[in-house]
């Protein structure tokens, strides 16, 4: 019998988004201030032990992992836990989503390591104001980092772009012809209240997709498609090309009852929804019995890799499916 996690609503959940740091080279106006401070190193979980997580969700079922950050690609050794997860018996999908800096030294061992597909954020084509929405990003070197993305053969690379008025709302075709030319995928994600952007005002900024959708559709005949990346996008196509165009709308279409996934912080706590507070402390368990003084070195990942992930471990990410909230709260936050 194949165990599976399900929560109080039956939802099955078999995707998991790894967060392996919470530092970045970018401070992109949506997600952080331009002073940031970042986790002591005794916070955060090792990766040795985010192996340990990744290999405890898959033999309960999941079938993708997406690592994400912060940046996933500034961690140092990061390469070495992708290796290690890509070898995971049981995984169908490793994915990765990147801001896209590091990705002309990185794409080709991603891809020998096992991701099968890459998010690339872009959210201009122009160098100035690439640089005010990221502060400090450089245009050129994500270009340079998606076309050597695109010499290896990743099953997709999808762009993401946060669309928001008065930053690059005139972008919404620049942004879909190029992908378009490149035969990429693009996801265009409503803004969420997420992250410390606290010197950004979202009331400011907010787009709404159906309004990205009619900017899209008076220039191509968009075909509502059926395909799907286990995630929130819902995709169209343009007759004549192969990109998908996805709109992930949590804020105009709430899509909470599909959820399929959960997530876990650096510090490993297990989030059972991105918009909610609900969470278990799976860090405390892994070093239970150790003095909370830090990562604790669980092993090499090539012993960890023959090991059995211990059952306390599975045991708590079992309970806390009974956590998982029915929905996000955004709207009456706000
Ligand atoms: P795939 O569909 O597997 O390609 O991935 P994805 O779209 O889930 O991943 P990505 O990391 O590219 O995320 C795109 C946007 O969707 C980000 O802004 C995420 O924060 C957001 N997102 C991903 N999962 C959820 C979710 O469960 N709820 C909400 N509200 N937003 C999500
Ligand atoms: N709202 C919506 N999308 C966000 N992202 C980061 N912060 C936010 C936010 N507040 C996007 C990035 C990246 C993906 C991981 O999440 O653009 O593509
Ligand atoms: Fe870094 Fe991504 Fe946050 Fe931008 S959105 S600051 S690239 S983690």
């Amino acid at each position: 019998e194949t165990p599976a996690l399900i929560d109080r609503f039956g939802r099955r959940v078999d995707y998991v988004r790894l967060s392996v740091t919470d530092r970045c080279d970018f401070r992109c106006v949506y997600c952080m201030t331009e002073q940031m401070t970042f986790l002591p190193r005794r916070q955060v979980l090792s990766l040795e032990e985010i192996y340990a997580i990744g290999k405890a969700f898959t033999e309960l079922g999941v079938k993708r992992l997406r690592l994400t950050g912060g940046e996933p690609l500034v961690r140092s050794n990061v390469m070495s836990l992708i290796e290690a997860l890509g070898r995971l018996p049981g995984l169908n999908e490793l994915l990765l989503t990147t801001n896209g800096a590091q990705l002309q030294k990185l794409a080709a061992p991603l891809r020998r390591a096992g991701v099968t597909r890459i998010n690339i954020s872009i959210d201009s084509l122009q160098p100035e104001r690439f640089r005010r929405i990221t502060r400090v990003g450089d245009l050129d070197r994500v270009l340079a980092g998606i076309a050597a993305a695109q010499q290896e053969d990743f099953e997709r690379i999808r762009l993401n772009a946060v669309i928001m008025k008065g930053y690059n709302d005139d972008e919404v075709m620049a942004l879909t012809d190029y992908a378009l030319d490149q035969g990429l995928d693009i996801a265009f994600i409503e803004e969420m209240p997420l992250g410390e952007a606290s010197d950004h005002k979202r009331e400011d900024t907010v787009c709404t997709n159906d309004w990205v959708r009619e900017q899209i559709s008076a220039h191509y005949s968009l075909q509502a498609s059926d395909a799907r990346t286990a995630g929130p996008s819902k995709y169209y196509r343009v007759p004549g090309y192969d990109s998908r165009i996805g709109f992930i709308s949590p804020m105009s279409h709430n899509f909470c009852a599909d959820c399929n996934r959960v997530r876990v912080t650096v510090e490993g706590r297990l989030l059972l929804c991105l918009g909610n507070e609900h969470s278990s402390d799976l860090r405390s368990v892994l070093r239970r019995g150790l003095a909370e003084q830090g990562p604790a070195p669980l092993g090499d990942l090539a012993d960890l890799e023959r090991e059995p992930v211990s059952e306390s471990l599975k045991q708590a990410i079992i309970a806390a499916m009974d956590l998982k909230p029915e929905r996000h709260h955004f709207y009456e936050a706000d």
